[in-house]
C-alpha cells in the first residue's frame, strides 16, 4: 500500500475537551473504484477531496459508513474492537446500496495501516479512543438515477471522548410519535447516511423539548419500539432483558451483539423480540421495569433516565444509571482497554 506521509503534524487536543468527532488525525485512507475495478488504495495526508459537483452522492445519497474504534490498552497495546463484525456489516450494507465493496481483507489492512501510522492520535486515557470512520460513496458525475459507476472508499480517524455531553449519566429520551427513522423494506438495517438525515428533524425537535434523543417506533405500528437515537435499545425487566429483534429496519449493532453475548455468559435471560410501548408502560406501573439503555460504538452503553410521552413523563428506576448498565459498560470497556481477558475474541491487537 502506498503511503504519503503528512508534512505537517496536527496539534493534539486535551482528552478532557475532545468530545466526539471534532478533531481528525494526520492521515486518511483513500481508494477509488473506476471502470469496473478497485484502484490501489493509499494512505495520504488528511485532505479535502476533489469531487465533481455532479457526484451522485451529493444528489442521491448513495453513501454508507461504519463506526469502529481503536484503543490504547493499559498494557500499551493497540487494539481494534470487533473489526470482523464491522467489515461484515459494511460488505452487506454495500450490497444493499448497490455499491461495490473493496473486500474485507483490504478493509482490515487499511484500518491497521492507518491506526499504526496515526498511533500518536490514540488517546491514552480510559474513556477515550480513536474513532474510525470507513466510508463508501458514489463519486460518479452523473445525474441519472441508477447505481453509480464510480466510488470512493475512505477511512478517516478521529480521537474521541464521550459521545453524549451527559457522559455516562442517564439521558432524557422523547418517545417520537410522528417522525420515523426507517420504513419496512428500507435502509434501516444498513449504516446509510440517509438514515441519519431522516433522523435529524425528530432529534432536533426532541432537543427543543429538553430531551437528548428520541425513541424510534415502527412507522406503522406506533406501539412497537425500534431504536433509541443512533443506538440499539435494551429493556431490563425483573426477570429478563429484552431488545427489539432485527427485523430489517433495525441496525445490527456491534455493541448490541456484545451485550447479548455477555448476558448469555452471565445466565441472564435475554429475548430478541417485539418490544411494545404499552408493555413497558405497564411494567413501569408494576415496578417491573428496572432499566432502559442504549448500546452503540460511540457511547458504548447509554442509560435512559426518563422517557417523555405526549401525555406523561416516565422515570426509569430511580432515574440514575442502572446496575446492569454499569456492569455491561465495565465488562465491554475492560476488554477494549485490555484490562480483562478477551474470551470472545472481539479484539485484534495491532501492536
Ligand atoms: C454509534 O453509536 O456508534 C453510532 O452509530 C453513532 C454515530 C452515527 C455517531
Amino acid at each position: 500500500m502506498k503511503v504519503t506521509k503528512a508534512q505537517k503534524i496536527g496539534q493534539k487536543v486535551d482528552p478532557q475537551s475532545l468530545g466526539f468527532g471534532k478533531v481528525f488525525s494526520d492521515h486518511m485512507y483513500l481508494q477509488s473504484f473506476k471502470e469496473g475495478s478497485w484502484q490501489e488504495g493509499e494512505i495520504v495526508p488528511y485532505q479535502n477531496l476533489p469531487l465533481d459537483p455532479a457526484a451522485a452522492v451529493y444528489h442521491y445519497a448513495q453513501c454508507l459508513f461504519e463506526g469502529q474504534k481503536a484503543y490504547w490498552g493499559v498494557d500499551q497495546k493497540i487494539r481494534l474492537f470487533r473489526p470482523d463484525f464491522h467489515s461484515n456489516r459494511m460488505e452487506a450494507g454495500a450490497a444493499r446500496m448497490c455499491m461495490p465493496f473493496p473486500g474485507q481483507e483490504q478493509m482490515h489492512e487499511a484500518l491497521s495501516e492507518l491506526v499504526l501510522i496515526d498511533s500518536d492520535w490514540i488517546p491514552r486515557q480510559k474513556g477515550c479512543s480513536l474513532y474510525l470512520r470507513p466510508t463508501l460513496f458514489a463519486s460518479e458525475p452523473f445525474l441519472g438515477v441508477r447505481p453509480a459507476k464510480e466510488y470512493i472508499y475512505m477511512i478517516i480517524a478521529s480521537p474521541v471522548g464521550a459521545y453524549y455531553a451527559e457522559g455516562f449519566n442517564p439521558v432524557r429520551i422523547w418517545v417520537e410519535p410522528h417522525y420515523s427513522r426507517s420504513a419496512p423494506g428500507g435502509l434501516g438495517s444498513v449504516k446509510a447516511g440517509a438514515n441519519y438525515a431522516m433522523s435529524l428533524m425528530a432529534s432536533d425537535s426532541a432537543k427543543k423539548r429538553g430531551y437528548s434523543q428520541v425513541l424510534w417506533l415502527d412507522p406503522l405500528d406506533k406501539d412497537r419500539i425500534e431504536e433509541v437515537g443512533t443506538m440499539n435499545v435494551f429493556f431490563r425487566f425483573k426477570d429478563h432483558v429484552a431488545t427489539p429483534a432485527l427485523n430489517g429496519s433495525i441496525l445490527n449493532g456491534a455493541t448490541r451483539d456484545c451485550v447479548l453475548h455477555l448476558l448469555k455468559k452471565w445466565n441472564i435471560r435475554s429475548e430478541e423480540r417485539v418490544v411494545r410501548v404499552s408493555e413497558i408502560k405497564a411494567a413501569q406501573k408494576q415496578g417491573d421495569l428496572l432499566e432502559v439503555f442504549g448500546t452503540g460504538t460511540a457511547a458504548v452503553i447509554s442509560s435512559v433516565g426518563t422517557l417523555g410521552f405526549e401525555d406523561q413523563e416516565m422515570k426509569i428506576g430511580d432515574g440514575s444509571t442502572g446496575e446492569l448498565s454499569k456492569k455491561l459498560f465495565n465488562a465491554i470497556t475492560s476488554i477494549q482497554y485490555g484490562e480483562s481477558e478477551d474470551s470472545f475474541g472481539w479484539t485484534k491487537i495491532l501492536r
